[in-house]
């Protein structure tokens, strides 16, 4: 492993995030300080601390190693109609009221800021082609522009692989596309409907072209922020609303700016994406109007039926034993095995006393705890405000988006918490209790097929993940799919029966023997409900 004195580290650090807004997070240090290495290699640098001072020197040989460091350290992953849900709401509403407001003077400018190889600029440059019945007789002007001059040469080229053209339909594919080898060729007249620059968007100087960066209609900034420190989003943020026309739109990637102070923006919540406004006021945001938003009106806790309402043949049985965790129980337990697993951060800014009882919250730690706090009292709205004053988002990612899909899921924003566990699993895709979450969520939005995915999913990382099994079971019983629900039922015996008998079994607060008597139970059930 590299190893760089962490003062220079630092020191790197802090250059990348004033010239580039890049944010470099603790836990990719050990790849920034292997890339760094090899940079000190390649230019037979003796020392970690001459490569600093070479950047932060004014040569010629400073702006070149800039420009390699650009490469190593953006990441540049696009293809065409990213974001299903973003293509769906531009198809389907963005672009076709921007094309209505415009008819009169058939005039439309649009930015992909970070377009890194274009598919997100020609991406639009097809959804206009497609909603424009006379198209020839607009001025469209689609701007693409990237920090990384490498794939803005390849923007131009316009000749992409078959993996970034996955999300066309064949018939995109074939309209707009000419095989070349193995590879696709986007046709002249959608290439000529983009223009490319390579420039730096936190930049004083933005670019030599700052004529053509003004009047948009709409600007897309999507998986941008993602990489930046609060500072460099707020400065992009100001440039972009000077840039936008009055009640016209930006859309960045989904909770972005969560947290990001939006002055001058309205947020509009779409079930598909959160949209960004330039409103004709000063009015300044942080709480998204959730006016377009279908939230469900009950609360998760107040109205379950979820996984335990297994029986859904009960024709002569009474009552069925509803033991396995229901929403409520599951958020409950799965906020305290967050708390423990999150640093013990509670502890860390309450000990002794009752996390409820935080009275000076100062840092984000206290925000977490405070939210969680909240989160236990069923204080969802202002467990919400607490993440929402967190400052270094950026640290604190998984534990806001798995908070945030307890506190949605309570609320019964169901598509917003599925989103935040979403989120979740993109960072920690091994995580067993986050599938499992949202198999409650799914299995509450209706989506069964969906649950029983998301449970094999949680039982696939985690074979004594006795919860999971036993809510399969359930799902196939209400199937009135039998065999397999015993298969799961005898499973979940299996692994309780080799536990402690007083051990809580997590994600019930159960413990094994009462568990396994309702299992046992269930069994039984099963033979009576199917007449054995
Ligand atoms: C992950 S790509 C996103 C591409 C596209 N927007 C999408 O969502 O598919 C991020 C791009 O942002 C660019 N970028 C990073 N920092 C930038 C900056 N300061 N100015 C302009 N572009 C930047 C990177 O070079 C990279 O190509």
């Amino acid at each position: 492993m590299v190893t760089i004195p962490q003062a220079v580290l630092d020191k790197l650090k802090a250059a990348i995030a004033e010239r580039f807004g890049i944010y470099i997070r603790p836990q990719d240090d050990a790849p920034f300080c292997k890339k760094i290495h090899s940079r000190v290699q390649e230019l037979k640098l003796s020392t970690y601390e001459s490569y600093c001072d070479l950047l932060t020197s004014a040569s010629d040989l400073s702006q070149s190693e800039w420009r390699e460091l650009i490469r190593q350290i953006t990441i540049s992953e696009t293809y065409f109609m990213r974001d299903k849900g973003h293509i769906h709401l531009l198809q389907n509403s963005i672009l076709p009221e921007l094309i209505k407001a415009q008819q009169s003077t058939k005039t439309l400018r649009i930015w992909s800021a970070g377009c890194s190889t274009g598919g997100e600029a020609y991406s639009i440059a097809i959804l206009l082609q497609e909603l424009i019945p006379d198209i020839q007789n607009w001025r469209l002007r689609i701007i693409g522009s990237d920090l990384n001059p490498e794939v803005v040469q390849k923007a131009r080229q316009a000749v992409y692989s078959e993996w970034s053209l996955r999300s066309l339909t064949s018939k995109q594919k074939s309209l707009y596309f000419t095989p070349q080898g193995s590879l696709w060729r986007l046709n002249e007249s959608l290439c000529k409907m983009v223009t490319f620059y390579s420039n730096n968007l936190v930049d004083d100087d933005f670019s030599q072209n700052s004529s053509d960066f003004i009047n948009f209609d709409l600007i897309l900034c999507r998986n941008v922020f993602i990489y930046f420190e609060p500072q460099a989003i707020k400065k992009v943020l100001h440039r972009f609303h000077i840039a936008l026309k009055t009640n016209c739109y930006l859309m960045t990637g989904h909770m972005e700016l969560h947290g990001q102070k939006l002055d001058g923006f309205k947020v509009n919540v779409f079930p598909d994406a959160v949209v960004y406004q330039k409103s004709t006021t000063s009015h300044t945001s942080n709480n998204p109007d959730f006016r377009n938003y279908p939230s469900t009106t009950n609360s998760l806790i107040s109205n379950s039926t979820y996984l335990i309402n297994f029986p859904a043949v009960t024709p002569t049985h009474p009552s069925h034993p509803s033991t396995s965790p229901s929403l409520a129980e599951f958020t409950s337990s799965t906020w305290e095995s967050y708390r423990h697993a999150s640093h013990n951060l509670a502890d860390s800014v309450n000990s002794g006393s009752s996390s409820h009882d935080i009275t000076e919250i100062k840092t984000d730690w206290d925000r977490l705890a405070a939210a969680e706090s909240a989160i236990s009292r069923a204080a969802y709205r202002p467990a919400l405000n607490y993440l929402d004053q967190i400052q270094e988002k950026r640290l604190h990612t998984i534990k806001i988006h798995q908070l945030s899909s307890i506190i949605y899921a309570n609320l019964g924003e169901l598509k917003f918490a599925y989103h935040h566990c979403q989120e979740v699993i993109k960072l920690e895709p091994n995580s067993p209790k986050t599938y499992y979450l949202m198999a409650h969520i799914a299995d509450e939005m209706g989506k069964y097929d969906e649950v029983k995915q998301l449970l094999k999913k949680a039982i696939y990382l985690d074979l004594y993940f006795v919860a999971a099994y036993l809510a399969l079971g359930d799902m196939y019983g209400r199937e009135s799919d039998r065999d397999r629900a015993l298969k799961m039922y005898r499973s979940t015996l299996d692994i309780l029966k080799a536990l402690p008998s007083s051990a809580i079994v997590e994600e019930t607060d159960l413990t094994a023997a009462e568990l396994i008597l309702q299992v046992e139970e269930r069994m039984r059930w099963i033979g009576v409900g199917f007449s054995l």
